[in-house]
């Protein structure tokens, strides 16, 4: 298993000595063999905070975090943080929340090709690769001499995304990739992920607070409340669960329709659609 969790609980100590318990008691495996996975749950959950023990950005004050086969754990030596935790970083991409934390450097190519050239490729075939990948995160190639700061947030986010995609990461984890987008640059970002994760099986996991994303791209959901891992499964399961409401979550949008066709109409739709077009057959076929 490339990501395992065990009985992992995570304190944040502020200065002044209080402290705020993120994650309790945690067990999750991830494999990096072709996952598509949602993370979900309210503000302040411990979303962000479990995804960045993924590559060992944050350490678990308790139970053990094991990526790759390595152990993280807080007191690995500082002359062999490096050696031990590089190889990692470059396995698991961490795309982060917030886009200001990642960029850093003067240009736009110089932050996408840092990560590549610091795990040993080429400088001219990393400026090949951050020539494509650009693109593919939805600008074109005049942003590469831009400076990181100047941009919109939006074109931040596409930056911070084509800085991780330049690495080649086996697992890409994505934190809130598409919050602030327009819809049509969210969506094409989502297909672009999908691709990722079709053609190339990588494992691909993305935190986000749509429902809508979560029903038709996820094939398995975890589901955050107040620091616990409350639910691990198959997103129809859960959009079938009661506990929907305890966790604050919404229906997707297709499933509200249903719902409220089924009041409308009184009818008894068992098999939940997953777009319209199944939705209109499964009604058709009850009327
Ligand atoms: N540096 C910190 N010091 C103290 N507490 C923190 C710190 N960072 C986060 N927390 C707290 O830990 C909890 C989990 O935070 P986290 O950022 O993981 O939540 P999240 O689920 O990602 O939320 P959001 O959906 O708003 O991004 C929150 O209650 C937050 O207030
Ligand atoms: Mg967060």
């Amino acid at each position: 298993m490339a990501i395992k969790f065990e009985r992992v609980n995570f304190e944040y100590i502020s200065a002044d000595g209080s402290s705020f318990k993120a994650l309790k008691d945690i067990n999750l495996e991830i494999s990096d063999k072709g996952e598509f996975i949602t993370l979900i749950g309210e503000t302040g959950s411990g979303k962000s905070t479990l995804v960045q023990h993924m590559n060992a950005l944050v350490k678990p004050s308790s139970g053990e975090v094991t990526v790759y086969g390595i152990k993280i754990y807080n007191d690995i030596k500082k002359k062999d943080r490096n050696v031990k935790l590089n190889p990692l970083r470059q396995k698991v991409g961490l795309v982060f929340q917030f886009p200001e934390y990642q960029l850093f450097e003067e240009t736009v190519l110089k932050d996408i090709i840092f990560g590549p050239k610091n795990f040993g490729v080429k400088e001219a075939e990393a400026i090949e690769r951050a020539k494509e990948i650009i693109k593919l995160v939805g600008l074109d190639e005049s942003y590469l001499k831009r400076s990181p700061f100047n941009l919109s947030g939006g074109e931040k986010k596409r930056v911070s995304i084509a800085g991780i995609l330049a690495m080649e990461p086996d697992i890409l984890v994505l934190d809130e990739p598409t919050s602030g987008l327009d819809p049509k640059g969210r969506d094409a970002l989502l297909e672009l992920f999908t691709s990722i994760h079709n053609e190339l099986d990588k494992t691909v996991i993305i935190i986000t607070h749509d429902m809508n994303t979560v029903y038709k791209y996820a094939s398995r959901v975890l589901v955050m409340s107040e620091g616990e891992l409350v639910f691990d499964g198959d997103p129809l399961k859960l959009f079938t669960k009661k506990n929907l409401i305890d966790w604050n979550l919404d229906l997707p949008e297709i499933i509200q329709i249903t719902r409220q066709l089924e009041d409308k109409l009184n009818i008894k739709i068992n098999k939940l659609p997953r777009n319209v077009d199944e939705l209109f057959n499964i009604v058709k076929g009850v009327l």
